[in-house]
């Protein structure tokens, strides 16, 4: 065995946030230029794994009815194991003698100080994790193969979410992406091996790489303060209930806005690009209204309110509640007065650029 690495990008959120949770809901989202890297080196006896996840990371924790409580799926080292234990899984299944390893995580996702920007660590720990061990064992790592063993390894620790940030840190670029039937791949999982699932086609299951028109800028403004999006899709799930009606109507514009967006791109459209980043904002408002969720805070808006007055289309990114919010502008834009304005606001814009691995 040879010493192999891998590496995956980090990931925003576009637009199409929450209603992408649903089977068949498109999202738009990006890969950035941050990465998380895994190292695998052979070993003879012990194996060893080394995360700043494991060791420096402080352990998040809420209080919740007067108790303490720890929400594992908030923790990436959860997800690096679940990685681990289903390739190799997979790799036992295909006929691979298993082997011992150390294996070593470099993260450029969360900055040095351990602030969280919110960029999808758990994500990309999972995917460069598979990614490195099918090389290290020898198999073949394909984009689909990739996707659906990390997506196994996170329902494993009961994440909520829709898998996009995976998606991103997989397929790498601009992306349309739809989540699978979740309850078809759960029951999969009781009856099926791991191989014969990754084998299968996926219902619902979509994942097409965007083009976007030359003239697009997209930047990325962060907010300093950092968000739960576990809870957050909690807090949704169970305000929903209640406006359920409601709740119907906002999947089915958010999920028009996107499949509109996403013809936009293919006819390198800005102008309705830009119309349906507002549009989507705008329901994502609604339903925030609807549910008494937060997720455009006082700062997010103050960042959305700037990009238009710049003639940008603006929204919060992914869960909201802090984090980042995104901004679509035309390139020929002279956007050193916004940069200024964000400073004064206290929006730090992220040097991030977007990722596509050719
Ligand atoms: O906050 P982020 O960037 O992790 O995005 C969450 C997006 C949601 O649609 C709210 C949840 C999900 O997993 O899709
Ligand atoms: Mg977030």
């Amino acid at each position: 065995m040879n010493q192999v690495e891998a590496s995956a990008p980090g990931k925003l959120y576009i637009a199409g946030e929450y209603a992408v949770v649903e089977p068949g809901h498109p999202a738009l989202l990006v890969a950035v230029d941050q990465f998380l890297t895994v190292k695998v080196t052979p070993s003879e006896t012990v194996g060893t794994i080394h995360s700043s996840h494991y060791s420096s990371t402080p352990l998040q924790w809420r209080r919740k009815n007067g108790k303490l409580v720890v929400d594992e799926r908030e923790n990436p080292f959860h997800y690096l194991l679940a990685a681990i234990d289903f390739t190799e899984k997979y790799a036992k299944e295909c006929g691979t003698a298993l082997s011992m390893y150390h294996l070593i995580v470099e993260s450029e996702l969360d900055s040095a100080s351990g602030l969280k920007y919110g960029l999808g660590s758990s994500a990309a720990v999972t995917v460069a994790t598979v990614r490195a061990l099918l090389k290290y064992y020898g198999l073949p790592e394909t984009d689909v193969l990739v996707f659906k063993l990390s997506v196994l390894a996170h329902l494993s620790v009961k994440s909520n979410g829709s898998f996009g940030d995976i998606a991103a840190a997989t397929y790498t670029g601009w992306l349309a992406y739809s989540s699978f039937d979740r309850e078809w791949v759960k029951q999969k999982i009781n009856t099926h091996s791991i191989k014969a699932i990754t084998d299968l086609d996926w219902p619902a299951f979509m994942v097409e790489r965007l083009t976007p028109p030359e003239e697009l800028k997209l930047l990325i403004g962060w907010t300093g303060s950092p968000a739960s999006t576990t809870d957050l899709v909690d807090q949704v799930k169970a305000k929903r209930e209640a406006k359920e009606e409601n709740y119907q109507q906002f999947l089915k514009n958010s999920k028009a806005c996107v499949e509109r967006m996403i013809q936009a791109f293919r006819a390198k459209d800005l102008k309705a690009i830009q119309a349906e980043i507002r549009h989507n904002r705008h329901l994502l408002k609604e339903m925030s209204e609807s549910t008494g969720v937060s997720i455009e805070t006082p700062a997010l808006k103050a960042l959305c309110e700037t990009a238009e007055a710049h003639n940008g289309a603006a929204k919060s990114s992914g869960a909201g509640g802090g984090d980042c919010g995104i901004a679509l502008f035309d390139r020929k834009i002279d956007l050193l007065e916004l940069v200024n304005t964000w400073k004064a606001q206290d929006i730090t814009l992220l040097p991030l650029q977007v990722y596509a691995r050719s």
